[in-house]
């Protein structure tokens, strides 16, 4: 990209934010997605601060305004009525002043939070709102550990595909096979309305994601139950991962800012973590590999879920593997990096988690690669990123062969990731 594209990318980029700024918070995209996600709004805050810092830490401050009780961060927050989503708030059926959704989302805020904090230009600003935010965000990841492993192995649970923000992606397909489908409310989806469906999850799966949603509404979404008495609890490396890293950051910054207790706690949790998720490594796949922790049974799937670890202070020789099995997709396919290897079982170039490229995932995995010193494999999947971008538009997501765009059009988190890309290719 010479100097006129990217400063046009930028400009770009920067109307996408706009278009989906509702003020206090950004929706993904109008129409498919009209409240406030968790994941999303968190790593769009770090695309939000090169346009107005202080609507960056609104961003997160918002999410965090809805944090439950319990500690959990919710993973959709409905703000305000909307027709065009489903399930809405009704269906979740939380009882919470402004309604959420009863799950939650990958961990990323401790990472963004302290993103923007070393970023900030205005130092005391960012120091008063980071000092506000440490403790809800440590009190949320308490609440993982607690609440998701609640026998102490040291690695947490998701309850429901959606929580890993992976929502369809092959590695869940044999444990949601066992969650029952009968005696759900009849539903009628929404995003096919928006998207095409043969790019969408299919309605076994929709219907497995009804039955978790409505089985853990009739426990009143009381987290001191809702795990032993799922029959999906699935351990995900890439999950567990971003929490291990937003626990070490989140460690960091709270020692910079002098609040030692949250910052030994947090670095214990990551020490802990770390320890056990490296019994997840495949030496056989070159990859993290998941575990259904209702029958104990490692799962072979070979997805993103398995790269993404390098997003926490993984061994190096990990790392290594790590960009070694991302050179080997980048020799076989257009873009990477794809959300499950192209030769497969499950593999579906345009369907959603089963095969897409999306620029979050790529956006961590290049942040790990180069924290690992694994610079060049970090640029490949940056310029791939770009490519897209160029090619194609603002997608949700993209076919690795073709570059084709999916899903939702204009959407923010892409956006947001395309200005942190633009951005390292700057400073570089
Ligand atoms: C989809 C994605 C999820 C994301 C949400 C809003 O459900 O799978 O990761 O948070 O859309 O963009």
């Amino acid at each position: 990209m010479n100097a006129a594209n990217t400063s046009q990318a930028l400009e770009h980029a920067f109307a996408v934010l706009r278009e989906n700024d509702r003020g206090t918070y950004t929706v993904p995209t109008k129409g498919l997605y009209p409240f406030q996600w968790n994941w999303d709004s968190c790593l769009t805050a770090l695309g939000l601060a090169e346009l107005d810092e202080d609507r960056a830490w609104t961003e997160i401050e918002t999410l965090f305004a809805h944090q439950w009780p319990d500690g959990m961060i919710p993973h959709i927050v409905f703000h305000v009525p909307a027709d065009t989503y489903f399930p809405g708030p009704d269906i979740w059926g939380t009882n919470r002043p402004t309604p959420t959704s009863g799950i939650t989302q990958p961990a990323v805020a401790g990472f963004a939070v302290k993103r923007l904090f070393e970023r900030a230009t205005d130092k005391a600003m960012a120091a008063a709102r980071c000092r506000a935010l440490l403790p809800k965000i440590d009190a949320w990841h308490r609440w993982f550990y607690e609440n998701r492993d609640p026998h102490g192995e040291g690695l947490v649970a998701i309850l429901h595909p959606w929580e890993a923000g992976r929502d369809n992606s092959v590695d869940w397909d044999a444990a949601l096979a066992k969650v029952p489908t009968t005696g759900i409310t009849p539903y009628t989806r929404r995003d096919t309305d928006h998207a095409n469906p043969a790019h969408r999850p299919t309605k076994a799966q929709y219907d497995a994601y009804v039955w978790l949603l409505e089985h853990f509404r009739a426990l009143d979404w009381d987290n001191t139950k809702l795990h032993d008495a799922s029959p999906f609890q699935v351990i995900d490396p890439a999950f567990n991962a971003i929490l291990i890293r937003a626990c070490t950051d989140l460690s960091a910054m709270a020692a910079t800012l002098g609040q030692v207790e949250i910052s030994q706690r947090n670095a214990a949790r990551a020490e802990r973590a770390l320890a056990a998720l490296d019994t997840l490594w495949s030496p056989e796949e070159g990859r993290y590999l998941a575990r259904n922790r209702v029958t104990g049974e490692q799962i072979a799937s070979q997805s993103i879920g398995g790269l993404l670890p390098v997003f926490a202070p993984i061994p190096a020789e990990r790392a290594k593997g790590i960009a070694e099995r991302v050179q080997a997709l980048l020799d076989v396919l257009g873009y990477i990096v794809p959300s499950h290897e192209p030769d497969a079982v499950g593999f579906e170039p345009q369907r959603y988690w089963r095969g897409p490229v999306w620029l979050v995932t790529n956006f961590m995995i290049a942040d790990g690669l180069r924290n690992a010193g694994e610079t060049a494999m970090a640029d490949a999947i940056a310029q791939s990123s770009l490519e897209l971008i160029s090619k194609s538009g603002f997608a949700e997501y993209y076919d690795p062969s073709t570059g084709e765009p999916l899903g939702g059009g204009r959407f923010t988190w892409t956006a947001a990731m395309v200005i942190e890309f633009l951005r390292a290719k700057t400073a570089a």
